[in-house]
C-alpha cells in the first residue's frame, strides 16, 4: 500500500491530540519512523494561521514530553505541520481544507489520513463532508480513523457504520481502540500463544474464574462534556475491556493477519451469555464517588451536572459458553478516582483435588493466581505454594514476578504502534464492525436497565476500591476482588 502523504488531525487543540497523538509523532519523526514525504496538517475550529498553531505546539507539548523533549527535534516536528480551521459542519471550511491539501508538494503524493480525535458526536457530520468535498479519495487509498466509543448503543453503532460506509470503503476505515496498541497487552498473546507451559492450563479444568480491572486513580479532568454522557461503561468496559477479555478468552489464530485474529476474538464476544434483563442487578454493579482523599464529589467537578447519574465506576460479571470456558465467570471492573492505577488481567486456578498436606488445611492454602499487568507496572507474575522452611510440613506463597521491559529501555506508547499501522495500512490491531456490534450486544441489557432504574446507583469514595456492592457478583463466598499485583 502506498504511504500517505498528508496525516490531518481534526480536534488538533484538544486532549486527545495533546496528551497522546502529538507526543506519538513526535517520536515518530524524532526516530525517522515516518516516510519523509508525510506532512501533517492540525484542524479545529480556531481561527489561527500557522503561526499561532506552532505556537500552540510550543506551548503545550515540551511539558509534556519532559526528558524526551529536544529543541532540535521538535523544531523539526514542528516544521512538518500547517494548520487550517474547520468548523464541522461549515461546508466552505472543507473547500478550503481541500485546497491546503491540493497545494503542490515535492515528489509523489498519493493519499492523505483522516484522524477524528473529536466529540463522536460530530463523526457523522465531518465524514459526510469531507465526501462532499470530494475528499473520501476512495480510488485513492485516503484513511479515515475514528476513536471510540463507536456509537452510544448497538442501534446508533449500526447507524453510524451505515453511514461511514456510504461515504468510505471498509478498507479505508481504521476503529481505534488504543488498548491494542498496549505491548503489555499484545504480550498476553505472546504469554498464552509462545509458551507450552501455559496453554494447557489455561481452560475451564484449570482456571477458577478471571478478573480483569482497569482502575484509574485520576478524575475526569476536564472531560465532563465527554463523560457525563457516557459513563464508565461505554467508555471504558465496552471497548478496552471487551478487548481484553477477548484476548485472554480466544482460541489460536490459525496465523496472526488481519483477519484470523479478528475472526477468534469475535467469537469469544459471540459466546458471552447474554444477561438477562431481569436479573441485570445479578451482573452489573455501577456507582459514583463521593468526595474523599481530598478530591471532590463526582457531581461537583467543574461541568458535571448536579443531579447527574452518570457512572464513574462498573464492575460485571459474564461467561464465555464455549467449549474451553464454560462455568468460568469473567469478572470485570474500572473505575475513575479509585485508590490506585492499575490494569491488570488476574487469572485464580482452581485447588488442587487432594488434601495431601494435612497440617495445612485446605481453605488456608492459598490458589495459584496468574496475574500479568498490563500498566502501570508492566509485568507477569505467578503465584505457587512451596514448603515452609522448618520441621513442619507447612506452605507458603512463593512469588515469581518477571519484568516486561528492561529498566533502561523506554516504554512504547500505544499510539506509536498504532499510527504506525495506519500508515502502513495495516488493520489487524483495528477493530472490525463486528466486534463493535458483538461488544454492544453484550452491553445494551445493562445499559438499557441502568437508564431504566436511574435512582439505583451505589457510591464509593473517591480514593478506594470501589462500591461494596461489587462484592455481590462473586459466585463463591472464597472470591474477592485482587486489589495489587
Ligand atoms: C480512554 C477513556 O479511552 O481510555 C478514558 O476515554 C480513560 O476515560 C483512558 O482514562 C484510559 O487509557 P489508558 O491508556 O490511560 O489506560
Amino acid at each position: 500500500m502506498i504511504s500517505p502523504c498528508y496525516f490531518v488531525i481534526f480536534g488538533a487543540t484538544g486532549d486527545l491530540a495533546v496528551s497522546k497523538l502529538l507526543p506519538a509523532l513526535y517520536y515518530l519523526s524524532r526516530e525517522g519512523r515516518l516516510p519523509e514525504n508525510l506532512a501533517f496538517l492540525g484542524v479545529s475550529r480556531r481561527d489561527w494561521n500557522n503561526n499561532q498553531w506552532q505556537a500552540f505546539m510550543y506551548e503545550k507539548l515540551p511539558q509534556r514530553l519532559g526528558k524526551e523533549y529536544n529543541d532540535d527535534d521538535f523544531h523539526v516536528f514542528v516544521n512538518r505541520f500547517s494548520y487550517t480551521q474547520v468548523i464541522h459542519d461549515h461546508p466552505e471550511h472543507y473547500v478550503n481544507l481541500k485546497q491546503e491539501l491540493g497545494k503542490p508538494r515535492e515528489g509523489v503524493c498519493a493519499n492523505v489520513v483522516f484522524y477524528l480525535a473529536i466529540s463522536p458526536s460530530d463523526f457523522s457530520v465531518v465524514v459526510s463532508q469531507l465526501d462532499a468535498a470530494g475528499l473520501s479519495g476512495r480510488l485513492l487509498g485516503n484513511r479515515i480513523v475514528l476513536e471510540k466509543p463507536f456509537g452510544h448503543d448497538l442501534a446508533s453503532a449500526r447507524e453510524l457504520n451505515q453511514h461511514l460506509h456510504s461515504h468510505f470503503e471498509e478498507e479505508q476505515i481504521y476503529r481505534i481502540d488504543h488498548y491494542l496498541g498496549k505491548e503489555t497487552v499484545q504480550n498476553l498473546l505472546v504469554f498464552r500463544f509462545a509458551n507450552s507451559l501455559v496453554e494447557p492450563i489455561w481452560n475451564r479444568n484449570y482456571i477458577d474464574h478471571v478478573q480483569i480491572t482497569v482502575a484509574e486513580s485520576k478524575g475526569i479532568g476536564s472531560r465532563a462534556g465527554y463523560f457525563d454522557n457516557t459513563g464508565a461503561l461505554r467508555d471504558v468496559l465496552q471497548n478496552h475491556m471487551m478487548q481484553l477479555l477477548s484476548v485472554v478468552a480466544m482460541e489460536p489464530p490459525a496465523q496472526l493477519d488481519d483477519d484470523a485474529l479478528r475472526d477468534e476474538k469475535v467469537k469469544v464476544l459471540r459466546s458471552i451469555r447474554p444477561v438477562p434483563s431481569d436479573a441485570v442487578s445479578h451482573h452489573a454493579v455501577r456507582a459514583q464517588y463521593e468526595a474523599g482523599d481530598g478530591a471532590v464529589a463526582y457531581q461537583d467537578e467543574p461541568g458535571v451536572a448536579k443531579n447527574s447519574m452518570t457512572e464513574t465506576y462498573v464492575a460485571a460479571k459474564f461467561y464465555v459458553d464455549n467449549w474451553r470456558w464454560s462455568g468460568v465467570p469473567f469478572y470485570l471492573r474500572t473505575g475513575k478516582r479509585m485508590a490506585q492505577d492499575l490494569t491488570i488481567v488476574s487469572l485464580r486456578l482452581k485447588q488442587p483435588p487432594l488434601k495431601l498436606f494435612r497440617e495445612a488445611p485446605m481453605e488456608e492454602i492459598e490458589p495459584n493466581w496468574i496475574v500479568l499487568s498490563i500498566q502501570p507496572d508492566e509485568s507477569m507474575h505467578i503465584e505457587l505454594q512451596a514448603k515452609e522452611p522448618g520441621l513442619d510440613m507447612s506452605t507458603r506463597t512463593l512469588q515469581l514476578h518477571a519484568s516486561f521491559r528492561d529498566d533502561n529501555q523506554r516504554q512504547l506508547g500505544a499510539y506509536e504502534a498504532l499510527l504506525m499501522d495506519v500508515i502502513e495500512g495495516d488493520h489487524s490491531l483495528f477493530i472490525r464492525f463486528d466486534e463493535v456490534e458483538w461488544s454492544w450486544k453484550v452491553v445494551d441489557p445493562i445499559l438499557r436497565q441502568f437508564s431504566l432504574e436511574q435512582e439505583f446507583i451505589q457510591s464509593y469514595r473517591a480514593g478506594s476500591w470501589g462500591p461494596e456492592e461489587a462484592s455481590q457478583l462473586f459466585d463463591s463466598s472464597d472470591q474477592s476482588w485482587r486489589n495489587h499485583i
